[in-house]
């Protein structure tokens, strides 16, 4: 089993990236032997993962109840969040209680959201179980529910205790949902890391087929990026907006299609494309660095252009709600090159529409 720390002083926190670590002994610390728990999930997971890790709670000596939720992005809303405070005054959990996120990004957005906000706030574990969750949205205490108008627009900041990462879990996830994650995984290369993005473009194969060594790396390194990002601009009033590559545009298109229709990593993918566009209208990025974008981005099976019923100009309506907008300035984050990103204020709304037009 690896271990990295994210450090922010008193709320640091583990993850712990392993193969079954869900049986070792004290993986659910903090919690200990007659502690009261409960595991947040959806009907999939319930299924595939819900008993094993019950039993494991159980044998450890935590009192643990369970609230099950409908499947899907369409269901990352306040009503499903009200479910599970309903469930936690049911049971009647109190202040010192812990919320167990079993999922991927949506049960872990809902789970982090609902623990942020009961009695003011209590404790939550992540045990992420998609790719997409385990590289991403399990780290770094961003928690929401979408808003029909936006997404991710009702939220907080909320670190969790620990983030258990279980990579046998991928086993089960379907090629679809395993292809969507992989977008995030580009996009911390592409922001970061030039070497990552060679190793990328070496392995994708391997990744796509869950080689145990190769998701072992992959998943430690951008667990490692994030965290440092994370430990030096938690809340985002900085250099933390640049993991928003592709997402201004991204969020943009899941909102329109109506949320589910496309997969988060789908439309990410989409958005890198268009803010990747964007700096090589602008003279930033090199053609041949697009190139290797797109190309990587199409090996891996993600799409590399929008919906075709999404006019460019419906887009900016969306792009305007964006969490980065400032004094109505659209934020834009553009990559200069691989492996370098930056966060453009002024980009003429005309250059913006022609990349969407572009990448359609
Ligand atoms: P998801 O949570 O909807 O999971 C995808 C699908 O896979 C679901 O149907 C789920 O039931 C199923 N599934 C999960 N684990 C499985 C497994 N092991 N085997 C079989 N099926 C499994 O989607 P996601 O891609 O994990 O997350 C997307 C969400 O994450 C979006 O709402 C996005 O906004 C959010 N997100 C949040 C952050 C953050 O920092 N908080 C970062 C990135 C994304
Ligand atoms: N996924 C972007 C962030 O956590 O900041």
């Amino acid at each position: 089993m690896k271990q990295l720390k994210v450090i922010l002083g008193k709320r640091s926190y583990p993850i712990s990236i392993g193969s079954n670590i869900i049986q070792k002994d004290d993986i659910f610390w903090p919690l200990k032997p007659g502690n009261q728990a409960m595991l947040v999930t959806n009907k999939t997971l319930a299924n595939l993962l819900k008993d094993k890790v019950l039993y494991h709670l159980r044998k450890s000596g935590i009192k643990i109840d369970q609230v099950i939720l409908s499947d899907g992005e369409q269901y990352k809303t306040l009503n499903e969040m009200e479910l599970i405070i309903s469930a936690l005054l049911e049971k009647k959990h109190t202040r010192d209680t812990t919320l167990i996120a079993l999922g991927g990004g949506v049960i872990g957005d809902l789970t982090g959201f609902a623990a942020s906000v009961y009695q003011r706030g209590v404790a939550f574990i992540q045990i992420p179980t998609t790719l997409l969750a385990q590289v991403d949205a399990s780290v770094g205490g961003k928690t929401a529910v979408n808003h029909l108008l936006g997404k991710n627009m009702i939220g907080s900041f909320w670190q969790p205790a620990s983030v258990i990462i279980d990579i046998d879990c991928l086993k089960t996830l379907p090629q679809k949902e395993l292809v969507s994650g992989i977008a995030e995984v580009i996009k911390y290369a592409i922001v970061f890391d030039e070497k990552f993005y060679s190793w990328l473009e070496e392995n994708i194969e391997n990744i796509l087929s869950l080689d145990h060594e190769i998701m072992s790396y992959c998943i430690k390194k951008c667990c490692e990026l994030k965290s440092k990002i994370i430990s030096l601009d938690e809340r985002e009033n900085n250099f933390r907006a640049l993991l928003n590559l592709g997402h201004t545009y991204g969020h943009a298109i899941e909102t329109h299609a109506g949320y589910g229709n496309w997969l988060h990593g789908e439309a990410i993918s989409v958005g890198i494309v268009m803010a990747a566009r964007t700096s090589k209208i602008l003279g930033y990025l090199k053609e041949t660095d697009f190139k290797r974008i797109i190309t990587l981005l199409k090996r891996t099976g993600l799409p590399v252009k929008g919906p075709k019923n999404m006019s460019a100009a419906s887009y900016i309506p969306y792009m305007m709600r964006d969490k980065k907008v400032i004094s109505g300035e659209i934020r834009l984050v553009l990559p200069l090159s691989i492996g370098k990103s930056e966060i453009y204020n002024h980009v003429d709304k005309n250059i913006i529409l022609t990349a969407i037009k572009e990448s359609q």
